[in-house]
């Protein structure tokens, strides 16, 4: 597995601005979408590329695409639909797939309500979109879905991550990459991320 942890300026500040305990939700959605945007940037880099012909003013040329089909972004209910509008503005071809996993609060344990994933996975790149990686459990459960669907290339990004969830998911899954706006502390004892962002979904939908 490769761990990104974003080294960008703009990623490093922002982030900063989100961990403010007084932020409003307008901000709160403001950055998400920006951190989106510049994690979506990175998380792309290596997306593979192919020469086609072209005719231009000057005649004739070879030019670079993409070489395979437009990634699925898969949003991670609820908290990852406040980063879709950010990473669709990088990819506004991209599919969407969506799932829902909620995690049980005391259990700790992620919790399947909803899939939905396209047809063709088989032949796209997944990037799953969330704000945080906490215990990890809701990622591991994502990717075990989208890999029994077909999937065979996975990136997912997040905003904050915790040690202990990066830790799972390269155990288990040591081929899927992760792009992280900040790797942070550790858990506390409710597996909430130290420092973090507090409840992410609850300061995206209000
Ligand atoms: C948050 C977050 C992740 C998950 C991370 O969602 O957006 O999906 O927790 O925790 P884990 O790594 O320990 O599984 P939450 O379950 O609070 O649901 P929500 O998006 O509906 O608020």
């Amino acid at each position: 597995m490769s761990v990104f942890e974003s080294s960008h300026p703009l990623v490093k500040h922002k982030v900063s601005l989100l961990r403010d305990n007084n932020i409003s939700v307008k901000a709160f959605r403001e950055l998400t979408k920006e951190i989106s945007m510049l994690l979506t940037v990175e998380a792309t880099q290596n997306l593979s590329i192919k020469n086609i012909p072209l005719t231009c003013w000057s005649g004739e040329i070879s030019v670079p695409i993409l070489a395979d089909k437009q990634p699925t972004l898969v949003p991670i209910l609820r908290a990852g639909l406040g980063m879709l509008e950010g990473s669709l503005s990088i990819l506004p071809c991209a599919k969407i797939s969506v799932v829902g996993i909620q995690r049980n609060e005391e259990t700790l344990e992620p919790e399947s309500y909803y899939e939905n994933i396209i047809s063709d996975i088989e032949s796209r790149t997944a990037i799953i979109i969330d704000p945080m990686l906490a215990t990890g459990g809701t990622a591991l459960a994502t990717i075990e879905l989208l890999k029994a669907s077909g999937c065979k290339t996975i990136i997912a990004l997040f905003m904050v991550a915790a040690p202990e969830g990066i830790k799972l998911i390269h155990d288990a899954h040591p081929d899927v990459t992760l792009t992280i706006g900040a790797i942070d502390e550790k858990l506390n004892e409710q597996g909430y991320i130290l420092p973090g962002l507090g409840d992410a979904g609850d300061k995206i939908f209000g």
